[in-house]
């Protein structure tokens, strides 16, 4: 289990005090995918606590999550991680807090992994169940936009002007959103889907490309510390441009974007992929991923980061590295750039494990300076899987008494706002 760093942190953010909703505490809770999560939030932006209880290890050795274990150690874990959540925000308020004190319990409710979903709602349910309290169920890539919104709070930054343009980018989504406030509320958030990929999420590509080379599991630190040793310019990779259709009556494809107005601004992944692929095999270079793959396997020690994971690499590896980054971060960078100067975006958030990559942050980080725009990224304890995130998208859901019914049941296909 681990502790995010930022935890614990105040700020003169209006509490639920001044709203008549007890202190504003809301226990969150996420198992979507392969991490099991407890945060206590107040008021959306002070995280009291926020607890992960990372699967990454047990499905390394599959190269990917595989959903029966997922939810298998989601039970295991979910009672003890939701108790330390509980009592690290009681050292932290230097007071206990108790499931008395909470206000409500958020739970992820899609979309993810339908067995892994299924063991945070039944627990979140009999929790607020048994104490009589109100459970509010939470988009899980809502929450990823949420992150950063309340590390900036915390942070008693100015907000983000509306409308935001959002690129929530990890391992299972590759999405751009245009969000703002519902007419007429300051609270209630609107989001309409702008952009998506059609096939595989950016941090897929990363995972994937990982392992063809021979890298470790999750691919994205991997191939984010190796790039900068290798010339992003070795390889040239190129997207196509992605035509969205409006799709034909009577024809529905889950993949392809479901929109039908205003522009557009879609993501394809799986043609880099195979042009890596394409590459490995003309330069015969199987034998060198072979060895590294077993090099790799031998020393569990090996971090992304260490000196030794780089000498496991020859130049052309590395090359390959930087290239295939280089690529799809500039395409990244130019999708969102143009989806926020065609929409009209006065500010952008970069939310998702990929919004860890160091490189995506910098070019990212660059050219929102060179057009005057603001831009934030979530703490890197923020930018994967977290239960805070989840807490404090659910603020505005308690403000509204935006409450989850009893028959909640997971959303594994679970969209966010108009599509
Ligand atoms: O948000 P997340 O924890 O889980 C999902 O909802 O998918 O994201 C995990 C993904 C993985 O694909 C991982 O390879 C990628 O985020 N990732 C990175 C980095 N750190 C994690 N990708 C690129 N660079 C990184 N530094
Ligand atoms: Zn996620």
């Amino acid at each position: 289990m681990r502790e995010s760093p930022q935890s614990g942190e105040r700020n003169s953010q209006t509490t639920g005090e001044t709203t008549g909703l007890g202190t504003g505490l809301i226990l969150g809770i996420e198992s979507s995918c392969d991490e099991t999560a407890a945060a206590v939030v107040r008021a959306g932006s002070e995280a009291l606590s926020n607890v992960v209880a990372s699967q990454m290890s047990l499905h390394a050795n599959y190269g990917g999550v595989v959903p029966e274990l997922a939810s298998r150690e989601h039970l295991r874990n979910i009672v003890p991680v939701v108790r330390e959540a509980m009592s690290r925000a009681s050292a932290v308020a230097g007071h206990p807090i108790t499931f008395a004190d909470l206000d409500a319990v958020a739970i992820t409710a899609g979309p993810g992994l339908a067995g892994a979903l299924l063991v945070g709602i039944t627990y979140a349910k009999a929790l607020t169940f048994g104490l009589d309290k109100p459970l509010i169920s939470v988009n899980h890539l809502e929450g990823h936009i949420h992150a950063v919104l309340m590390e900036t709070r915390q942070r008693s930054e100015l907000p983000m002007e509306l409308p935001l343009l959002a690129l929530v980018v990890s391992g299972g989504h590759t999405h751009l959103y245009l969000a703002t406030h519902e007419q007429g509320s300051e609270t209630i958030w609107t989001y309409r889907n702008v952009g998506r990929t059609v096939d595989d999420a950016a941090g897929e590509a990363y995972d994937k490309v990982a392992k063809l080379l021979g890298l470790g599991y999750p691919g994205g630190p991997w191939i984010d510390a190796l790039a900068p040793h290798g010339n992003p310019r070795a390889v040239p990779f190129i997207f196509a441009e992605i035509k969205h259709r409006a799709p034909r009556p009577g024809v529905t494809n889950k993949k392809a974007p479901a929109n039908t107005a205003g522009p557009h601004f879609d993501f394809s992944f799986s043609g880099i992929k195979t042009a890596v692929l394409r590459y490995v095999e003309t330069h015969h270079m199987r034998d060198s991923i072979e060895a590294r793959r077993i090099a790799l396997a031998a020393d569990p020690t090996l971090t992304p980061k260490s000196a030794a994971a780089v000498k496991l690499c020859d130049q052309q590896t590395l090359d390959l590295i930087a290239s295939f980054q280089y690529a799809v971060v500039g395409n990244l960078q130019r999708q969102t750039f143009a989806a926020a100067a065609a929409l009209g975006a006065h500010s952008i958030v970069v939310s998702g494990g990929v919004a860890a990559n160091s490189e995506l942050r910098r070019r990212l980080q660059a050219e929102a300076d060179r057009r005057n725009l603001t831009i934030a990224f979530p703490s890197l304890a923020l930018s994967t899987d977290n239960a805070a995130m989840i807490a404090a998208a659910a603020w505005p859901k308690l403000l509204a008494r935006d409450f989850a019914s009893e028959d909640l049941g997971a959303a594994p296909q679970l969209r966010l706002g108009q599509q």
